[in-house]
């Protein structure tokens, strides 16, 4: 008898969640923004993804945090005060774990925003003076100190993109499959930032599976597109591994033309991108990673890249960061 075609829930079965997210995430057609380019426009609303204001990042956090409980973990160790160190510490609130994050610099270095919210969730911080280059050593001091204190600790990737934080994006690429399963809409391209990767790697895993015929975009935030696209192979490649299915690298598409200016500093057409989705349809983004997505979106629709096909807007959060 023939084998069934293994489904995307097959493969992530073995690896536990710690279910902080609200899932699947909403996926609707932005109207406005339709009928102004002439094409249908749906929006992925992962930044609703309903823990903490993580967008993109609650997905990563659900399935670490799943893995470190599974592993008994007592304490998380982290670096770097990202979004992602951010939502992880809300994360380990509700998880009952200690979570720890060195950071570079002094205590007064610190954004005060930023620190009030650690504060809130109760993280521990730790500082390191000498700045990003003596990180490494002053992770490794702070684990080996916890270590001898009897923890469990649980050595968290910075940014959640390994290959645990990309199987969120599998599963994401399966919340996608079974809304056009359901609706009977296919996109025929899906664009989205791209900066650690974990995002793309999973999308395309998952697409990889499936053999959903789509084009997945992604919209670097800071890299050139072969960097970035080997940034994503990599990680692509490890998470396919992980769980056991094949990756097929020339389905990597990344686009380094919106970066403008470089990371993190406002480009025209991305602030006109961000000024649109909030004036057509409501929607905030950010000038650092959404907002430079949606210009290359806008880009691709006036020069007539989408033909009639309906197309993916993956909104991966960062509306947090905004106000840090
Ligand atoms: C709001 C937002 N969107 C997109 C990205 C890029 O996703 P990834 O790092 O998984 O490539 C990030 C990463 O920091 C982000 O904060």
């Amino acid at each position: 008898m023939k084998e069934l075609a293994k489904s995307i829930p097959d493969f992530l079965k073995k690896h536990p969640r710690a279910n902080l997210l609200q899932a699947p995430a909403i996926i609707h057609k932005l109207p406005r923004l339709s009928s102004r380019l002439g094409h249908d426009i749906y929006v992925l609303r992962d930044d609703l993804t309903g823990f903490a204001l993580g967008g993109n990042k609650t997905r990563k956090v659900d399935y670490l945090f799943g893995d470190a409980v599974a592993k008994k973990a007592t304490t998380v160790v982290t670096i770097k005060a990202t979004s992602f160190s951010r939502n992880a510490a809300a994360a380990a609130a509700v998880c009952g774990l200690d979570l720890h994050v060195v950071l570079p610099g002094t205590e007064s270095e610190q954004n005060p925003l930023s620190q009030a919210l650690f504060m809130q969730w109760g993280t521990r911080l730790h500082y390191e003076p000498e700045g990003e280059n003596a990180l490494a050593d002053c992770l490794e001091h702070v684990v080996a100190s916890l270590k001898t204190q009897g923890k469990a600790v649980y050595v968290m990737h910075p940014g959640g993109s390994n290959s645990i934080g990309a199987l969120s994006y599998v599963s994401a690429f399966h919340e996608i499959l079974d809304f056009s399963h359901r609706s009977g809409i296919h996109f025929s391209h899906i664009i989205h930032s791209t900066s650690s990767a974990g995002t793309q790697a999973g999308l395309v895993v998952g697409q990889c599976i499936s053999s959903y015929d789509t084009q997945i975009v992604g919209i670097s935030a800071s890299l050139k597109a072969s960097a970035q696209s080997e940034r994503v192979r990599e990680l692509a490649w490890s998470t396919a591994q992980l769980i056991g299915t094949s990756l097929d690298p020339t389905k990597i598409i990344v686009d380094d033309s919106f970066v403008g200016p470089g990371y993190a500093l406002p480009s025209k057409e991305g602030e006109n991108a961000v000024k649109l989705f909030a004036r057509l349809e409501g929607i905030l983004l950010d000038p650092v990673y959404t907002g430079k997505a949606a210009a290359a979106l806008l880009d691709y629709s006036k020069n007539g890249r989408f033909k009639n096909g309906n197309v993916l807007f993956i909104h991966t959060g960062g509306n947090a960061g905004v106000y840090y």
